[in-house]
């Protein structure tokens, strides 16, 4: 009876840990709404930019934005007009932290597209 009841007991821990492990691993690899679709990259020996600093370049032939920690400045993307999702959702994130809205639109092509970019890291 004794032994019984211990065994269902470690069946309920290891029922509870994977549960928690699950929830941990989902929790860690999407954000907001969406998908998140790649792990971000980032190099910590490039320029510090402040989130002060980055709004300075807020328009479309000086566009800076913040992805993760990273800071790109897609100012010759944006007059480029190649943005799939047109000139206007692109300009509207000049200047901006664009995290979630980036993380939850885009492809993985799209992150790849986004590295080029890459200037800097937000302090
Ligand atoms: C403020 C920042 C941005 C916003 C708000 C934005 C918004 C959007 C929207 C609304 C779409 C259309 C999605 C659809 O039709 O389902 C799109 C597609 C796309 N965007 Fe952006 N975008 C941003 C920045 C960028 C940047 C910096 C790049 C590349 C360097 C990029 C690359 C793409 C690509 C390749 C697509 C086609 C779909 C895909 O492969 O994900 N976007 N974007």
């Amino acid at each position: 009876m004794n032994k019984q009841y211990i065994g269902v007991l470690i069946i309920f821990v290891i029922i509870i840990g994977a549960i928690s492990i699950g929830f941990f691993f989902e929790n860690s690899t999407s954000r907001g709404d969406g998908e998140r679709v790649e792990i971000p990259f980032t190099d910590k020996n490039l320029p510090k930019y402040t989130m002060a600093q980055v709004s300075q370049h807020s328009s479309s032939d000086d566009c800076f934005i913040v992805v993760d920690e990273n800071v790109y400045d897609i100012t010759s993307y944006v007059s480029g007009e190649e943005h799939p999702g047109g000139q206007k959702s692109i300009i509207s994130g000049c200047g901006n932290n664009e995290t979630d809205r980036f993380g939850r639109i885009h492809s993985p092509k799209a992150n790849e597209d986004l590295k080029e970019f890459l200037i800097g890291i937000v302090e």
